[in-house]
């Protein structure tokens, strides 16, 4: 697998189509769920959190959007309810109930859900008093039954658009396709 996360692109499409390939270079082979969580989260962190001064540089000079995101990990679903996974930033809720807040509204609904002002979304629940918008992804298996929910928050409103949305939803998928082969039987020897 790759050792060093090669950050490179001026804006935020830039940066998730190189940050793509790096992704698949990781979880390749890996069957494990949490350990490709895990290094998902990080990639994105280190793309779009550590080093936003940059990025917030860049896309107000291409495009106006500025990301600056304080929380990025995923929610599980394990009987009735999401279990906090693997993420980067601050302490977040350990659980939340189907339907409740913006992760348990995707996955209830099944679909990407991008709420540029939480303070107008009803139900929210703030983890951080800091958390501006946020965008939650679902993560299906091809039966179409949500397992997870990937979710990032920001310290600024309207911070995710469709570029995200198209994005994140790739990277999803690719942690789909992990997990298919690890439902796959062992091996004999
Ligand atoms: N805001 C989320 C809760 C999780 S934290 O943001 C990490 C929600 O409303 O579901």
């Amino acid at each position: 697998m790759a050792e060093e996360l090669i950050i490179a692109g001026k804006t935020k499409a830039e940066r998730y189509e190189n940050l793509l390939p790096q992704i698949e270079a990781v979880i390749q082979g890996e069957t494990d769920m949490i350990a490709n969580m895990a290094n998902v989260a990080s990639m994105l962190w280190e793309t779009f959190a550590s080093s936003s001064f940059s990025l917030h540089t860049h896309n107000q000079l291409d495009s106006g959007a500025s990301p600056s995101w304080m929380w990025v990990g995923f929610y599980r679903v394990v009987d009735d309810e999401l279990v906090l996974g693997p993420f980067q930033g601050p302490l977040a809720c350990s659980r939340i109930r189907y339907g409740h807040g913006v992760c348990g509204q995707a996955w209830a609904q099944e679909r990407t859900i991008i709420v540029p002002d939480v303070n107008l979304f009803p139900g929210h629940i703030a983890c951080s008093s800091a958390s501006r918008s946020e965008i939650v992804v679902p993560l299906r298996l091809n039966s179409g039954r949500v397992f997870a929910v990937l979710d990032i928050d920001s310290s600024q409103t309207c911070a995710f658009d469709d570029v995200d949305r198209e994005w994140l939803e790739r990277i999803a998928g690719r942690i789909l396709c992990m997990e298919k082969m690890g439902k796959l039987p062992d091996l004999p020897g």
